[in-house]
């Protein structure tokens, strides 16, 4: 099973980190030929096709992304990014793309990706909304079927440091939801996610928590860890034998080979209390016991 993936396309205005030159249109096409020649089984795209302006400029920007997508003749999975509904609705996006932008379910044999649509529409002083509204969904989707998932969202929710980061060391909390701890111990609790992809941080990391191995791709346009080159950076991943792996291409490279499970196969102990809640009396006799 192979899956092409690319993120954070921002076609449109340039931002303070874009090469000035850079056009994502011709590196979206690349992407897309080498999806068809790799024969990957689907195209999944995790959102921020453009870097919005106005309702207009917005509108005509993303019909370019979505009109070059269109020449993969495979299935097709998008998700949106705060930036993609900014100056346009859900429903604009849907027409533009031509399919539906809500959470969905996609059978792929061994295991199912879910792409998890809780709302993008951040704000600049509060960031994004609590995605606990969609979790039920969410819940009831992992708990349907005993196969590993993989999660699909635009924005991560495994709480990994940004540390470094250029958009987010100053302000994390527009980095992921602000109950994202609610919506992993939710998703751990039912043991069925093995792997959560997402976009938005413009970087690549794996975090593990509980066994949820947790992946971000870097953005298609950065060049904040790749300067002055422009990262260009689209991926594959492949999921067989119980393992998968992740190969970041273009100028900002990471590989990434872990095995493929249910957290549930192999859950983690629950963290300790705080060290100043314990009785060191009764630790010590735990450990001799
Ligand atoms: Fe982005």
């Amino acid at each position: 099973m192979k899956i092409a993936i690319i993120t954070d396309i921002h076609h449109g205005s340039l931002s303070h980190t874009k090469d000035p030159n850079w056009d994502g249109l011709p590196a979206l096409r690349e992407f897309i030929d080498r999806a068809i020649s790799e024969k990957a089984d689907l195209v999944l795209d995790l959102g921020d096709h453009i870097s919005d302006t106005t309702h207009e400029a917005d509108h005509r920007a993303m019909s370019e992304v979505a009109e070059i997508f269109k020449a993969f003749p495979g299935l097709r999975v998008h998700v949106l990014g705060n930036h993609d509904v900014a100056n346009l609705s859900i429903a604009d996006n849907e027409a533009i793309f031509g399919q539906s932008m809500a959470s969905s379910i996609i059978d792929l044999g061994d295991f199912r990706l879910i792409a998890w649509q809780p709302s993008v529409a951040a704000t600049l002083r509060v960031g994004f909304p609590n995605a606990a509204d969609h979790l039920d969904w969410l819940i009831e989707a992992l708990n349907a079927d005993d196969r590993p998932a993989v999660i699909a969202t635009h924005v991560p929710l495994s709480g990994h440091s940004q540390i470094g980061n250029y958009y987010f060391q100053r302000t994390p909390h527009h980095s992921t939801y602000p109950d994202h701890t609610v919506v992993r111990e939710a998703v751990e609790a039912t043991g069925k996610a093995a792997l959560w992809l997402s976009g938005h941080v413009h970087w690549n990391t794996v975090t593990n928590v509980g066994n949820v191995q947790h992946v971000t791709i870097q953005s298609l346009s950065e060049r904040f860890t790749t300067a002055p080159l422009t990262a260009a950076a689209h991926a594959i991943l492949e999921i067989e034998d119980g393992q998968f792996t992740v190969d970041v291409y273009g100028n900002d490279p990471f590989h990434v080979r872990l095995p493929f499970r249910k957290s549930g196969d192999r859950p983690w102990m629950a963290p300790m209390p705080p060290l100043d809640r314990i009785d060191p009396v009764l630790e010590a006799e735990r450990l001799r016991a």
